[in-house]
């Protein structure tokens, strides 16, 4: 698969993602897809809260939900779409949207432990426009686990 292809198949399986965004406070449905060394995907979807500073990431949710099955080490490449939500609860727009900072160190986590610099597909709810970056352009100088002596 080409990087475009993939990056197509990255941004379609996020949106169908961000379908199940629990977003009632923002109204902004994020949806995120990893994929795996071995070409399957991991996916998320933003989960709010009540006490909104509780709320998870779409990106965060996908790292860790690949790491309860023992996968944080296998991660290539992210996919990543997010919008408004129309009354329907459908995420809308044509601009991408990338990582936040703390999502990008979340994902540093798994660049990390996997040796892998991450492709990192930014993509909008609607039309085709796609940005895409390495995981180091957009977390330079990260911190990681060298700092604390380990890997
Ligand atoms: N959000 C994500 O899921 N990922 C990001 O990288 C940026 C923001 C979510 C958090 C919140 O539920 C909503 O988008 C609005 O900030």
């Amino acid at each position: 698969m080409t990087e475009t292809e993939t990056a197509t198949r990255l941004i379609a399986a996020a949106r169908e993602a961000a379908a199940h965004a629990h977003a009632p406070y923002s109204r902004f449905a994020v949806g995120a897809a990893l994929l795996m060394a071995d070409g399957s995907l991991v996916t998320g979807a933003n989960v709010e809260n009540a006490s909104y500073g509780l709320s998870l990431c779409a990106e965060t949710v996908a790292i860790a939900t690949a790491s309860a099955a023992g996968r944080l080490r296998d991660v290539v490449a992210v996919g990543v779409i997010g919008g408004a939500m129309d009354p329907a609860g459908r995420a809308t727009g044509v601009t991408p949207v990338s990582p936040c900072g703390r999502c990008r160190q979340v994902l540093n986590e798994a660049a990390q432990l996997g040796g892998r610099d991450l492709v990192v597909h930014c993509g909008a709810a609607e039309g085709d426009a796609i940005a895409t970056y390495r995981l180091s352009e957009l977390l330079p100088q990260a911190f990681g686990p060298a700092d604390l002596g380990i890997g």
